[in-house]
């Protein structure tokens, strides 16, 4: 079938529903596809919070300080200036649309989580930041009659015409049917990857298909080595890799081992507040001590109605599973959580295709660097889903129609990611492609994900294995450590030689661009 319309934006996480939210004020019809439920993304598991300078004793420079040394001499400056100076004004947008953050005597709550100097972290419901913001934007965005959205939609491919993004390729799961849409413009918000890994804290919808629909159509892509292991994701038989909120270890948790001792101090002198990648390594290197599986986390010491009322979501889900987080250690290890590469953006959401925008995880602005900082990523989404909609309309394209072939004879099933596929690559991800990293590891991946992308693959499993293999290449290809990309064969970080972000370009050797 085919349709048009003004703008579509792909996903209703916070990045697509804040584009899709400015991209009406145009009084264009905006139409936002959605993989699954509406609210099923990244975004709705969100716990920790949402940075952003708006207490009494912060600074916007003190913010822009933190993300700069969390990002290991990757960030664009520039670009995180943005986030920071303009954050306070689309969190309090936010807050004027009907989120509700927690308070006290009327007044915002900010708790501190790793590497900010200052608690600036305002969070929803105790640890359910996320699920409140879906709901808040998604309530107002009902208001607006130029959005449609439309759940249940796997997009599958983008439609070029003369190196503009023209439209999209999208099976109605519900009707069964491919449709091709077109537009002015299409916002890319898919989200991040972490179903890359066998071990994730991500929901299933997380399969980066914005990014390999993105790469096949020819978009700069950058960064794609730079993967956020989160330390601390649940570790029980049987149960999801369910993420402990760094607000935990922010709120005075500790990190012990399996002979129950404190080693967080062994590694950083922040102990448990270091940056992610540091922790993260620290679990393993412990786990390799004591021949465990894991670490704990230990909140035991916090006063006990203090922690059903800070973490509910946390502690409900933990009895689940028969730990009492007042009570017991929790089992935990690290688990692929944000990846800080993705499609290559300016700082209004343009991508080097002309038509295609992108924001939030999917995108690379250069906010994040080599490592993100906890709770910058709900802000980034919110504030490039905002700019982003502002460019659509700025560039005013005008709309191509073009009738390309029909696919006829297929089921629903020929868009489903193959479930063999996906079980075979998370598991060399999680093997060769890790949290340590080596040349030979990587050539390994490198080799076994060549093998599986031979095969015949419909649309969805083929975006996934693009994916796995930019992240494979982009790892081999830095020789160096930084943020989140470690490789124990080049343990020192190399400004000389690699402070510059690495691109990938369909067809093209990986190269380098140099920070200003
Ligand atoms: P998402 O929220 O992931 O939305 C992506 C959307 O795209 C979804 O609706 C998805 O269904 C849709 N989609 C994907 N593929 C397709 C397709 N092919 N066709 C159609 N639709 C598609 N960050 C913080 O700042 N603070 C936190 O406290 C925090 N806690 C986190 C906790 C967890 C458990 C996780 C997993 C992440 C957390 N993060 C946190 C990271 C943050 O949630 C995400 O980076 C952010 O929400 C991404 O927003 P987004 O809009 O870019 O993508
Ligand atoms: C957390 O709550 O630990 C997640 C915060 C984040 O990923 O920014």
């Amino acid at each position: 079938m085919h349709k048009e319309t003004d703008f579509v934006v792909i996903g209703s996480g916070i990045a697509g529903l804040r584009a899709a939210i400015g991209l009406s004020q145009s009084k264009g019809q905006v139409v936002v596809l959605t993989k699954d439920r509406v609210s099923e993304s990244n975004t709705e598991y969100a716990q920790g919070g949402v940075a952003v300078v708006l207490s009494d004793d912060d600074q916007v420079d003190l913010h822009l300080t933190d993300t700069l040394e969390a990002g290991a001499g990757l960030c664009d400056e520039s670009a995180v200036r943005v986030l920071v100076e303009e954050g306070p004004k689309y969190i309090t947008e936010l807050i004027n649309w009907g989120t509700s953050f927690d308070t006290q005597e009327g007044k915002l709550l900010f708790t501190k989580e790793a590497a900010h100097s200052r608690h600036r972290i305002l969070h929803a419901h105790g640890d359910s930041t996320g699920r409140e913001i879906v709901r808040g934007l998604l309530a107002h965005a009902r208001t607006i009659p130029q959005i449609t959205i439309t759940p249940h939609a796997i997009t599958l491919d983008l439609i070029l015409e003369a190196n503009q993004v023209v439209g999209v390729k999208y099976l109605d799961i519900e009707s069964n049917e491919l449709c091709y849409l077109y537009a002015r413009s299409i916002v890319l918000a898919t989200g991040g990857a972490g179903q890359i890994y066998a071990h994730t804290t991500n929901p299933e919808v997380a399969t980066g298909d914005g990014m390999g629909m993105a790469y096949r159509a020819g978009a700069r892509m950058c960064d794609m080595e730079f993967m956020q292991f989160h330390p601390t994701a649940l570790n029980v038989v049987g149960a999801p890799n369910f993420l402990l909120s760094e607000a935990m270890r922010g709120e005075g948790g500790y990190l012990i081992n399996s002979d129950g001792k404190r080693f967080m101090d062994k590694y950083d002198k922040r102990e448990e507040l270091a940056p992610r990648d540091i922790v993260s390594r620290a679990i393993v290197s412990e786990i390799r001590h004591t021949h465990s599986n894991q670490v704990y986390l230990d909140v035991t010491h916090l006063k006990s109605t203090y922690l059903r009322e800070r973490f509910p979501k946390i502690f409900l889900t933990c009895l689940k599973y028969n730990y009492d987080i007042t009570k017991d250690f929790i089992p935990v290890s690290p688990a692929a959580h944000y990846i800080m590469g993705g499609i290559r953006t300016d700082s209004f959401g343009r991508t080097s295709l002309a038509g295609l925008y992108a924001a939030g995880e999917v995108a690379s602005t250069g906010v994040h660097g080599a490592n993100r900082l906890a709770s910058n990523s709900l802000l980034e989404g919110l504030v490039f889903g905002a700019r982003a909609a502002e460019a659509a309309l700025e560039d005013n394209l005008d709309k191509i129609k073009i009738k390309p072939e029909e696919t006829v004879g297929l089921t629903s099933d020929s868009y489903q990611l193959d479930k063999n596929i996906r079980l075979q690559i998370s598991e060399i991800m999680w093997r060769y492609v890790g949290i340590i990293r080596s040349a030979n590891r990587l050539k390994t991946a490198i080799s076994q994900l060549a093998e599986l992308a031979e095969q015949p693959l419909n649309l969805v499993s083929r975006n996934y294995v693009e994916v796995a293999q930019m992240i494979a290449r982009a790892a081999h290809y830095r020789e160096e450590s930084r943020g989140g990309h470690y490789r124990e064969d080049y343990p020192a970080r190399n400004d000389e030689e690699w402070r510059c972000h690495t691109i990938d370009q369909l067809r093209k050797d990986l190269s380098k661009e140099l920070l200003n």
